[in-house]
């Protein structure tokens, strides 16, 4: 199965003997065959991308997330140089966080477009964060006339979740979706069609049941595929075929 959202960089690899090839081992020996590092901001994306370039399981994205703004808006130059190379596959995250940053909403939505630009200019789908700011997202991305990407993470209601795969995008479940009071998601979550559901961790955040309150890593999405294959009342075989070919649809990987 593939981990399609995670920020490799940002685990804390005591646990793990400051290794970061023992992560991607577990990862390995739960079943993990590729995982999507995705970047937060311009100033850790070195980082993704020598992770991207040393593994054969890691691939990259570009951007900068709209909580990691700083109060400027990321430089587009900067942004291109890394898109631009190899192992990239995704432009993003970003998106609009009224919860946590309700300040730097018009900062946000400045970014928001500047990511869609480039994400067109490049060929390449969004990775989108969106929390309390359904509308505006949703907005723009119409408005932009955006290809396709994914609303990660999702917790928001079917409505939200329909109005995304109308414009084309894909719905990632994270391990909140195994919460004990997130049954309304659930029921989201069984109601994505087959071929737009995709599957992540969020890792080093978001540890799903039964890992609750540890720091999470890519080998868990394994809990996750178990959670939604329940959910979906499909066989776990089932649900990591699915998964894995609309993750590797989505971004075009081999
Ligand atoms: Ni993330």
């Amino acid at each position: 199965m593939w981990d399609s959202h995670c920020h490799l960089n940002l685990i804390d690899l005591q646990p793990y003997g400051g290794r970061v090839e023992a992560v991607i081992e577990q990862a390995r020996q739960a079943g993990v065959v590729g995982m999507i590092c995705i970047g937060v901001d311009l100033a850790s994306q070195d980082a993704v991308m020598a992770l991207a370039h040393t593994h054969e399981e890691v691939y990259a994205s570009v951007g900068v997330h709209p909580c990691h703004l700083a109060g400027s808006l990321p430089e587009r130059e900067r942004l291109l140089h890394y898109a631009q190379q190899p192992r990239v596959v995704a432009i993003g995250e970003t998106g609009l966080d009224y919860h946590h940053e309700p300040e730097a909403a018009d900062l946000q939505r400045q970014s928001l477009l500047l990511h869609i630009e480039l994400a067109k200019q490049l060929d390449k789908p969004l990775v989108i964060h969106t929390r309390q700011a359904r509308a505006d997202t949703l907005a723009l991305l119409r408005q932009a006339g955006e290809r396709a990407g994914v609303m990660h993470c999702f917790t928001e209601d079917w409505e939200t979740a329909k109005a995304a795969l109308d414009l084309g995008f894909y719905i990632s479940f994270s391990g909140i979706v195994s919460f004990k009071n997130a049954e309304d998601l659930r029921e989201v979550a069984r109601r994505v069609p087959d071929d737009r559901l995709l599957i992540e961790t969020d890792s080093p955040w978001l540890a799903p049941v039964p890992h609750r309150g540890k720091s999470n890593c890519p080998a868990w999405v394994a809990d996750v595929a178990r959670c939604v294959a329940e959910v979906r009342k499909v066989p776990l075989d089932t649900l990591i075929e699915t998964t894995s070919a609309n993750t590797r649809r989505l971004f075009r990987l081999p």
